[in-house]
């Protein structure tokens, strides 16, 4: 079996770097200390758009050996208000800085009048909405250079204005937008759980080409409900939803995504080689 790239002619992704971990101070000195097996990392990019000082020079220092991307939450990207153009100067520095692998953020709005709430906060699924989106992703592009990925999010109401399903939404604003996407299948399991659809539905309603990226996070099952607290291991459904994924878009870059109760770095690459184990026994179709 080769290990050349995935088979899919209408793939239109980026190259595909492998299995990686989101930076966490928990882990610098880990990473400092000696090589990892981990192919590439993921850091918050608030943390990092700072003017200088120890956060920058601990990257600088990791990102010698590392490739990394840049996940931000605060793009606000659904909102009707015009894009900060502060954040997005600082999001260009520190991608000049860093060269990451792609950018990502989140389908989400985060504020409004120059308050922001620090959550993602959800959107309606309508026309509307999808064109505000698809405006301020291009804009973003063009600013950037580069497309970026946009992550589907985690859930707990819906809108009465929604008029399709949020994979629907994704697919059309992925297309129009010839933006990429970053899938995390935890979030689809939790907002599956919290409104009632089947995340298969959700995962072949997506353009599998434009797959670029995959979180794999734990969360908190209330009963009723389910919480996205990325405080835990991925459970044993994410894992089958992970499989299925991999089924569908052959191999996608992958990783663990640890946010609160964060374990030691072994604990980690264990989790993370259970996600090389699955995408290698499902991904092998792909294989030429
Ligand atoms: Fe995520």
């Amino acid at each position: 079996m080769s290990k050349t790239m995935p088979g899919t002619k209408d793939r239109n992704t980026l190259a595909y770097p492998g299995f990686g971990l989101g930076l966490r101070p928990d882990h610098y000195r880990d990473f400092l200390d000696g090589p990892q097996p981990v192919e590439w990392l993921e850091i918050i990019s608030e943390n990092f758009m700072v003017p200088g000082g120890k956060p920058l020079a601990m990257l600088d220092a990791i990102r010698a050996d590392y490739p990394m991307v840049l996940h931000g939450v605060s793009l606000s990207i659904g909102s009707v208000e015009p894009l900060d153009r502060g954040y997005l100067a600082e999001l260009k520095a520190l991608a000049e800085r860093v060269e990451p692998l792609w950018v990502s953020d989140h389908l989400c709005w985060t504020g409004i009048n120059a308050h922001n709430s620090h959550d993602l906060l959800p959107l309606p699924y309508d026309a509307p909405t999808l064109d505000c989106v698809i405006d301020n992703i291009s804009r973003v592009q063009d600013y950037l250079g580069r497309r970026i990925l946009i992550e589907n999010p985690s859930s707990y109401v819906t809108f009465r204005a929604s008029d399709r399903s949020e994979w629907e939404f994704l697919a059309e604003m992925a297309t129009r937008a010839d933006c990429l996407l970053l899938l995390d299948v935890n979030n689809i399991y939790v907002s599956a759980r919290n409104h009632g659809f089947h995340p298969h539905d959700y995962l072949v309603g997506l353009p599998a080409g434009r797959v670029q990226q995959i979180h794999l996070a734990g969360h908190s099952d209330m009963g009723d409900y389910v919480i996205d607290t990325h405080d835990a291991d991925v459970c044993d459904a994410v894992w089958e939803l992970y499989a299925d994924a991999c089924g569908l878009f052959g191999p996608v870059a992958t990783m663990i995504e640890r946010d609160d109760d964060i374990p030691p770095l072994a604990a980690l690459i264990a989790e993370l080689d259970h996600a090389r184990a699955v995408a290698a026994r499902m991904c092998e179709p792909y294989y030429v």
